[in-house]
């Protein structure tokens, strides 16, 4: 699980898994860019895990959680 604060929005988390929806290579989030990329044929995905540049179709399988407290909670399924 990848855990991302939004960046226009510090009071919420997303949780994706990072695994890429187009052949299942590992997504790395880019903070300057504000988004993830995937290193295998540069699919890029939004912080909340939407596709905004293929080869990818689907999104990151996402999970959900939030901040409660210190923590931060993801619910598994
Ligand atoms: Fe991620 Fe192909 S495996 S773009």
């Amino acid at each position: 699980v990848l855990v991302v604060r939004n960046p226009d929005d510090r009071t919420v988390v997303y949780a994706v898994n990072p695994t890429c929806s187009h052949e299942g290579c590992t997504v790395k989030w880019e903070t300057d860019e504000k988004k993830y990329d995937c290193p295998c044929h540069d699919a890029e995905f939004s912080p909340d895990g939407q596709v905004m540049e293929g080869p990818a179709k689907k999104p990151l399988a996402t999970y959900t959680a939030k901040i409660e407290g210190d923590s931060i909670l993801v619910k598994s399924i």
